[in-house]
């Protein structure tokens, strides 16, 4: 048996593993992988083919499983040693008509791991979704396809059947029936990637997809429309061929450098391999052919023809004579314009030129470090995550002494958000949160009115919004699906739409007039954590910039610059409530429910550190605005509830120390979290359980004050026994409706 082959193989898998352990927070209820069979792998053009070969060609090797990645690859492994029993034997037979270190050259395949939307986690509903029985045509599918239904009944009437829950089975089954009809109509040169263009014409929804197909079988495609993509190019030096990872497996084109392509629909899973990224756009199609094994190694330093890696270079990536025998990338534009015979089979698409980009980001941010989870590796780094998010855009001192913030992104537009009707946040989740937290700086700073819209009720109620108004669209992934939506109903009313995200390349940073991002480095803890502070703190830049160099107001404004500066040391003071956290995580460990209330600029800091409690640690938690306690939540007050006051020293301070009173008359349960040196004053003669925490700037204070919640939240959950980076039927990045 050739040990090449399996080495290649190996490390295909282990690509493919890694990409989906860096992938797994975005959806890990199933996952699964396809890669090629023994036989069915790409083979030299130049060397005669066997006969023998097409009778033991077959189709590429699905496996799925329902749960966590682990799952998949003990299943995987196993399917594969009873692979590789028929192979031996197979192999005997065919030993003598092929060379196997020539024929089988490189090796692609495609992995998924799912947050279930349309179908219960189970292996038929994972991906790679098939058109059934011979693997013809695999799908793996980030998105939803919103006329799945209409399709399905089509193709059920061309004689499909049927066997997931998805949206997704019906885009493998229509590859397949445009592949049918062609060779039925006797075009037997239809291309995969005319396949591909065919199918899209059809789908209606959002999506990234990757296309693998045993009658293309060292070929893949991917495109999309709404849900991202990226293109990962790694060349690959003498070192690398010749190192331990790819030993015998030599990766190099003939005549060109060699290469490595990544599709993934995050940074993450490329990052470990390569900078170098193409942003694929919607409405593209992206055509990767293998490159072939040169067995006589003679690797070039120089650059191929028709690639230019260096990212101040366009790439004409179609048409290239690349493509012929050493395999390339060509990207088409997909439009809906029909060919010749009426369809997109015979329409010529256009093909597309564009710079590489490179990322900018670090292997090291996406690993643990010395922390047991990402949550709370991602609690502990925000001082130097605020550090990162306000760099470069605070200035203090120097010639004019003026003390001032620069938003390079926003600074053509300030004048017209400033003439603006209104402002409107936009967002979900921990990311609308931190739009309220910031909201009354930007009203007071800015005299403009702002309003709060959670963005599927935005959607739901299709509110008004008008050509005057600034849309401020809130997300830390930039891909959101409500908040994308959100986005694109609030481009066709004409507002100016500002994006606030953390992910460069996003949609959401792509598709709005300007924006700024937060630099707050990958997020990987499914609970949003440093992603939170670091929004509120652009927010609040934004707020300054926003309210410019009006005089009355410019103590004001110093006052917050100077908070801003020193925020991280209050971070890092705030850190050391750690062990006082976990200890009041033990109080709480068993309980059923858990109060927050909050007002002013701490009524985002209850309804957050409330979310953080639920989503994470699995217990019921509310945050209540505490001007409404009487309105309905006193009613539950009595001694077994927690409850915890949020009383740091602002203009609301005597008000909450009013509710505090209330409380305690009721015989509530309370922990009052109040500014340092303030325990007495808030819990005159004790009986409360006082967390107390480093004063700042008002403005600021959410920022200081959702941290002891944060890591309230990460021991109870560690308490529980619950996984904290992965909670029960969340998904980081919520991209279906
Ligand atoms: C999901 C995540 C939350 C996040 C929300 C909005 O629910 O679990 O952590 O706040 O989506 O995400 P975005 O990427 O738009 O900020």
């Amino acid at each position: 048996l050739n040990y090449n082959v399996n080495r290649e193989r190996r490390y295909i898998l282990q690509v493919l593993f890694n990409g989906l352990r860096r992938l797994e927070y975005r959806g890990y209820d199933s996952a699964g992988i396809s890669i090629d069979d023994y036989f069915s792998v790409s083979r030299n053009p130049d060397t005669p083919q066997p006969s023998s070969i097409n009778s033991l060609s077959s189709s590429p090797l699905v496996f799925r499983q329902e749960g966590n990645i682990e799952s998949l690859v003990k299943s995987v492994y196993q399917g594969l040693v009873v692979e590789l029993m028929v192979v031996l034997v197979l192999s005997e037979v065919a030993a003598t008509e092929l060379n196997l270190e020539e024929s089988f050259t490189t090796h692609a395949g495609i992995a998924h791991t799912r947050w279930a939307t349309h179908g219960v986690p189970a292996p038929r509903n994972s991906h790679p979704q098939t058109s059934g029985s011979g693997n013809d045509f695999l799908v793996v599918h980030n998105g939803v396809i919103t006329n799945y239904e209409v399709l399905k009944e089509t193709l059920v009437r061309h004689g499909f059947t049927f066997e997931s829950e998805t949206d997704t089975e019906v885009i493998p089954k229509l590859a397949k029936f445009v592949f049918d009809k062609a060779n039925e109509e006797g075009d037997q040169t239809v291309t995969f990637s005319q396949v591909v263009l065919e199918v899209m014409r059809h789908l209606e929804g959002a999506y990234a997809l990757i296309f693998k197909s045993r009658h293309y079988p060292n070929e893949l495609i991917a495109c999309k429309r709404g849900s991202p993509l990226l293109l990962g190019v790694k060349e690959l030096n003498d070192d690398v061929c010749n190192g331990s990872a790819f030993h015998d497996a030599k990766f190099l084109s003939k005549n060109g450098n060699p290469k490595e392509l990544f599709l993934s629909s995050d940074a993450n899973a490329i990052i470990e391999h390569t900078k170098k990224v193409l942003v694929i756009e919607d409405g593209e199609v992206v055509h990767l052919k293998l490159f072939l094994i040169c067995i006589s190694s003679s690797s070039s330093s120089s650059s191929s023809s028709s690639f230019q890696f260096d990212p101040k270079f366009a790439i004409s990536f179609y048409p290239t004579p690349f493509l012929k025998h050493e395999g390339g990338v060509s990207i088409l534009k997909f439009n809906n314009d029909k060919g010749r015979n009426g369809d997109s089979l015979s329409a010529r698409p256009a093909s597309v030129q564009r710079a590489l980009s490179i990322l900018e980001m670090e292997v090291e941010q996406i690993n643990k470090g010395k922390y047991k989870h990402y949550m709370q590796k991602e609690i502990h780094e925000q001082p130097e995550s605020l550090t990162t998010t306000m760099r470069g855009r605070l200035l203090r001192g120097g010639s004019c002494k003026a003390k001032t913030v620069l938003l390079g992104g926003l600074k053509d537009h300030l004048k017209t958000i400033r003439r603006s009707r209104r402002i409107v946040f936009i967002g979900c989740g921990t990311s609308y949160n931190a739009a309220l937290a910031a909201r009354p700086i930007l009203e007071e700073l800015s005299g403009v009115p702002v309003t709060m819209e959670i963005a599927s009720d935005l959607l739901d109620r299709q509110g008004p919004i008008y050509r005057e108004d600034t849309a401020v669209f809130v997300s830390q992934s930039g891909e959101t699906a409500d908040t994308l939506l959100a986005l694109e109903y609030t481009l066709e009313n004409g507002a100016l739409c500002v994006g606030i995200t953390n992910t460069v390349g996003s949609v959401i940073a792509r598709n709005t007039h300007c924006g700024v991002h937060i630099n707050a480095g990958c997020e990987i803890g499914v609970a949003s954590t440093k992603a939170y502070t670091s929004q509120i703190v652009v927010m609040a830049m934004l707020a300054l910039a926003i309210g410019g160099d009006t005089i009355s107001k410019q103590e004001r404004r110093e006052a917050i610059i100077d908070g801003l500066f020193d925020l991280p040391n209050k971070i890092r003071e705030v850190l050391k409530l750690d062990q006082e956290m976990k200890d009041l995580a033990k109080l709480l460990i068993a309980e059923q429910s858990l109060l927050v209330f909050g007002r002013g600029y701490n009524y985002a800091t209850a309804l957050e550190g409330a979310l953080k409690v639920k989503e994470v640690a699995l217990m019921h938690s509310e945050g209540i605005l505490a001007g409404e306690m009487k309105h309905g939540p006193l009613a539950l007050v009595d001694e077994n509830l927690p409850i915890v006051v949020i009383a740091t020293h602002d203009a609301c301070f005597s008000k909450q120390q009013s509710v505090i009173q209330q409380l305690r008359a009721r015989k509530g349960r309370l922990i009052v979290m109040c500014s340092k040196g303030d325990a007495a004053s808030v819990c005159p003669g004790g009986g409360c359980r006082v967390i107390e925490v480093p004063q700042v700037e008002d403005c600021l204070q959410p920022v200081v004050n959702i941290v002891p919640f944060q890591l309230l939240a990460y021991h109870l959950t560690v308490l529980r026994g619950y996984n904290v980076d992965q909670p029960r039927n969340l998904a980081k990045s919520v991209t279906t409706q």
